[in-house]
């Protein structure tokens, strides 16, 4: 026994001296190297074994002792004082773990995945690398020296108020949208809102109904929850209502997510309508409404009327930057306290601090004028990227509609496309592929071109090396 202790003594290298024989003789006992009621040696012969003080192995015996480890008999020496329970002979690995039929849900949804920064064509990535990085930091010491410990404590579930009332401000001037500061939700991301608007209104095989093609983020949180997600189709004035009743209607009205198109009034008009005759509930990502190009873009649908059952949310993940964490969301009254209560048992609430400093951000007039200078980048940008479209990369793809957002989604009309983008990421080139935003056979191909992060000298690199690719794939394919 001697000589095992001291091989597992030297081998326990970190801690002090102390700590080190207590972690070794805990080993030995959970391992069963040492057995219930075996006795240890004396603290003096232990100590002479191990060429350590007595103090040290008396300090760990009686450290372990508290633990529950050993018992010391007074003038009969150390035991061990607990039985480990037998263990087959080799401990199987744990490597198919069985889930919840939930858990079964999400993993089947593959999860969602960001895009990396600042990778061509990587989409829905913004510019990080002209963020006002002083005004944030002089911002973040100002909101650190005046609030202190007011912002180090826990939260409201709802989110800071300061910033709520920012946000509402900021919602209502901007993008029409009719609520009191009370309305609001801060929130980490657009996904924690749709995954907490799964929790508190869908039941297992409640029917969701989401455009075709759409968001796989929103897809993913409503199947996570067990939904039955039905596609709707696209017409020139947005979704088209399917028959029968869905619990919850997901729809992209600013911008259609990934195509562009805007929700006319009357199919506007039309959903409000439908939401109220069915007792359903319409969510309104208005995911991209800060960045459009040539024309203003419309009031949301939520601003429409008083009343009604629309909830509408949006991300600081692309106004600011993702890592911000932050988000928000527009409930009716009546589901406030529900949704706090909900957020209370997910994680709490948003980190303060980070809220503290966003709050002053919009209210000094730096967000808007942040918003100013990327739509003007993005603008110049998203003409760069479709020049060369136009001018280079013709006759393979065509843009869709580009008027708004940091990607530019263009169809394929010649190569196939998961070939195409396969052989694009061993050049390093990242083409988010659009038919898989299809659930039905009627897929399109083509790729969400982000551009917003890219330089113009980038975006004509990342170009020239699309036309090389697609120039060698129809040689190779004639
Ligand atoms: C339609 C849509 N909604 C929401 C988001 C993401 O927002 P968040 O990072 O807050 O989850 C994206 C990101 O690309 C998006 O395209």
């Amino acid at each position: 026994m001697r000589h095992s202790f001291l091989a597992l003594f030297n081998h326990a290298s970190s801690g002090g001296l102390r700590e080190r024989l207590c972690h070794t003789l805990r080993q030995a006992i959970t391992s069963g190297h040492l057995h219930h009621q075996q006795r240890l040696p004396s603290s003096r012969q232990l100590a002479e074994d191990l060429s350590l003080s007595r103090v040290t192995v008396e300090a760990a015996y009686a450290q372990l002792e508290s633990e529950g480890y050993l018992e010391r008999r007074a003038s009969r020496g150390t035991y061990v004082s607990i039985a480990m329970p037998a263990r087959a002979a080799t401990t199987p690995v744990l490597n198919s773990p069985q889930f919840s039929r939930r858990g079964e849900q999400i993993l089947a949804t593959g999860g969602c995945q960001d895009p990396p920064f600042p990778h061509a064509f990587a989409a829905g990535s913004p510019e990080l690398r002209a963020f006002p990085h002083t005004q944030w930091r002089r911002i973040s010491n100002s909101v650190q020296r005046s609030l202190g410990s007011q912002v180090m404590g826990y939260g409201d579930p709802l989110g800071f108020m300061p910033l709520r009332e920012a946000v509402a401000d900021y919602l209502a001037l901007s993008r029409g949208v009719r609520c009191a500061a009370g309305q609001v939700v801060i929130l980490t991301s657009s996904q924690q809102a749709l995954q907490l608007l799964a929790l508190m209104l869908l039941d297992a095989n409640d029917e969701v109904w989401l455009e075709e093609p759409g968001y796989p983020g929103a897809r993913n949180a409503f199947l996570a929850a067990g939904a039955h997600c039905r596609a709707m189709p696209l017409d020139g004035e947005g979704a088209i209502p399917l028959e029968g009743d869905a619990r919850l209607v997901y729809l992209t009205p600013g911008h259609h997510y990934p195509t562009g198109t805007a929700m006319s009034l009357t199919r506007r008009l039309q959903w409000l309508d439908w939401a109220r005759q069915h007792q359903s509930w319409l969510i309104e990502d208005d995911y991209d409404s800060e960045f459009h190009y040539d024309d203003r873009p419309i009031p949301t649908l939520q601003g429409l009327e008083n009343h009604s059952r629309v909830i509408c949310l949006g991300t600081f993940s692309k106004t600011l930057f993702p890592s911000l964490r932050l988000a928000w969301m527009v409930v009716p009254p009546a589901l406030v306290d529900a949704v706090g209560r909900a957020r209370s048992i997910l994680d709490g609430h948003s980190a303060l601090l980070p809220q503290a400093i966003t709050a002053e951000f919009l209210q000094q007039g730096h967000f808007a004028s942040h918003l100013r200078l990327m739509r003007q980048l993005y603008h110049s940008r998203r003409d760069r990227l479709l020049e060369q479209i136009n001018t280079r990369l013709q006759p393979w793809l065509t843009p869709l509609q580009a008027s708004g957002g940091l990607q530019l989604t263009v169809s394929l009309h010649q190569g196939e496309e998961a070939q195409l983008t396969q052989q694009a990421s061993e050049i390093g080139l990242l083409l988010p592929r659009l038919s898989p935003l299809y659930t039905s056979s009627q897929s399109q191909p083509g790729w969400l071109l982000g551009f917003a992060a890219l330089t113009p000298g980038e975006i004509v690199s990342a170009c020239d090396k699309l036309v090389t690719l697609l120039s060698r794939y129809a040689q190779t394919t004639r």
